[in-house]
Order: structure tokens, then C-alpha cells, then sequence
């Protein structure tokens, strides 16, 4: 694993910014995976930005999202969808059509997966997977737990997601109970991943998924399993390290 700390925002929203553009760069058909949460934002504005210069084209590229709410209509401001429109690709020249969020609100979720797999399989894999943690230790919404799950597949959200989400929506009630999400033998396919954790709330679980044991209590922590992971941290984030 390759861990970089920043002390300021800029230089880490840069780095990840420039790992994604040099991709395209040298790959203009390149496989993103993409995620939601505050940790990537600054990298996708950066992304925007050197869109805007010129510098980086999304043009022949084509993108999966980890996760999306289940039931949240896809309008819904919170909505993953809506997320990744507004931060990136309205101001991008993506091709929309090559865009994947998984759909929440299909009538089939279980079917829904099954297809989300199946195009991950036939397009991928992933070459670059970008990825938050949640505070305890989750990524995408693969909850800790007895046992993970390989595939994408629906999730009840914990009680501890429920209330660290509760923060984008106008009451703890709004927030949906259930999301679909890539399982952790999906996500762990990429040829490379790029975990951004921002905040002191997410020390510890930073601190158990890169030094603690490889358990499905702290999801994460598999990651130490894969052979090209570069891990960003802002000075809170990588504060027990
Ligand atoms: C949500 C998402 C995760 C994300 C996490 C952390 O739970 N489902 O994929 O990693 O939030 O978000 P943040 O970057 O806001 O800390």
C-alpha cells in the first residue's frame, strides 16, 4: 500500500485529481469506479476544473458507481445519481450513456445486481477504483459484519450509517434504510483503487483497516489484501497512523 498524508486540501484533492487524469491520459477508454461522500468531492472539482483547461477528456471513458440509496427517487437530491451529476458529470464530457449508478428503485432489486455484475464483468474490470470508508470501516455500503458479500447485493444500513448520512437529509427518518451496493469481491477486481479519507472521525477506521487485522468486522481492512491500493489522507484522517 502507498499512503500519502496532506496537510492541505488542495495538494490532496490534486493528487487524486492527477492519478484519474494521468489514467484517461495514457487509457482514454479507461474503466472508472467511481464514489459518492464529501472525501472525493474536491478531487471530482479538480477533475472539473482540468476539464476545463483541457487537460483531462472523459470522452471514450465510462464509469460504475459503487452504491445508491434503495427507494430514494433518482431525482431525490441525495440520490448517488444526483451526486455524481452535480459534482462531475454535468461539467464533464462524459458520455452519460456510459455512466452506471446502480438503480435503487428497480422492481427487481436481486435482478438488478445480478445485471450490474454482469456489465461489470463484460466492460471490466475497473481500472481505477476511487473509495471512501465509512467511521466504521465500510466501503461502499458494505457493512461490517459476521460475513461479506462477494457480489453486488442489497444492504440494510447500520443504525451508525443511518445517523453519519443523517447529516444530507432533513430528518434521521429520511434517510433510506437499504441501499444496493458492490460486494467486496467486486470491489477488491479493480486493477487499482484509490481510498481518499478525509476527517478525524475516520482516524480509527483508517487506523484498523491499514494496520489491524484483515477482518470482515472492519471491511476496509481488506484492502491490505490487494496489490494496488494508494491510500489519501488528510492530516485528521491519518491521525492514529
Ligand atoms: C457513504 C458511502 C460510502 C462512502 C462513505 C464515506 O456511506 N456509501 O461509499 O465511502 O459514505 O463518506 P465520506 O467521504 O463523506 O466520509
Amino acid at each position: 500500500m502507498n499512503i500519502l498524508k496532506f496537510r492541505n486540501e488542495e495538494d490532496f484533492a490534486q493528487t487524486g485529481a492527477n492519478l484519474i487524469a494521468s489514467l484517461l491520459q495514457s487509457n482514454p477508454k479507461a474503466v472508472l469506479g467511481l464514489a459518492t461522500g464529501s472525501s472525493p468531492v474536491g478531487v471530482y472539482a479538480k477533475l472539473v476544473e482540468m476539464h476545463r483547461k483541457g487537460n483531462v477528456s472523459f470522452a471514450k471513458a465510462s464509469s460504475y458507481n459503487l452504491d445508491e440509496y434503495v427507494g430514494l427517487p433518482v431525482d431525490h437530491p441525495q440520490s448517488y445519481r444526483s451526486f455524481m451529476n452535480e459534482h462531475l458529470f454535468n461539467h464533464v464530457d462524459i458520455d452519460r450513456a456510459r455512466t452506471h449508478v446502480p438503480n435503487g428503485n428497480a422492481a427487481e432489486l436481486a435482478a438488478e445486481c445480478l445485471a450490474y455484475d454482469k456489465m461489470l464483468e463484460d466492460n471490466g474490470p475497473v481500472d481505477l477504483q476511487i473509495l471512501g470508508i465509512g467511521s466504521n470501516g465500510h466501503i461502499g455500503f458494505n457493512e461490517p459484519d459476521a460475513s461479506l458479500t462477494s457480489g453486488t447485493h442489497v444492504v440494510d444500513l447500520l443504525e451508525e450509517t443511518l445517523e453519519a448520512n443523517a447529516r444530507f437529509f432533513d430528518r434521521l427518518e429520511d434517510v433510506p434504510r437499504q441501499a444496493v451496493t458492490m460486494g467486496i469481491g467486486g470491489i477488491l477486481k479493480a486493477r487499482q483503487i484509490v481510498l481518499l479519507v478525509r476527517g478525524e472521525e475516520k482516524a480509527e477506521a483508517v487506523k484498523n483497516a491499514l494496520e489491524g487485522p484483515i477482518t470482515t468486522q472492519c471491511p476496509a481492512s481488506l484492502l491490505q489484501s490487494h496489490p494496488n491500493v494508494v491510500v489519501l489522507l488528510d492530516e485528521g484522517a491519518a491521525k492514529w497512523l
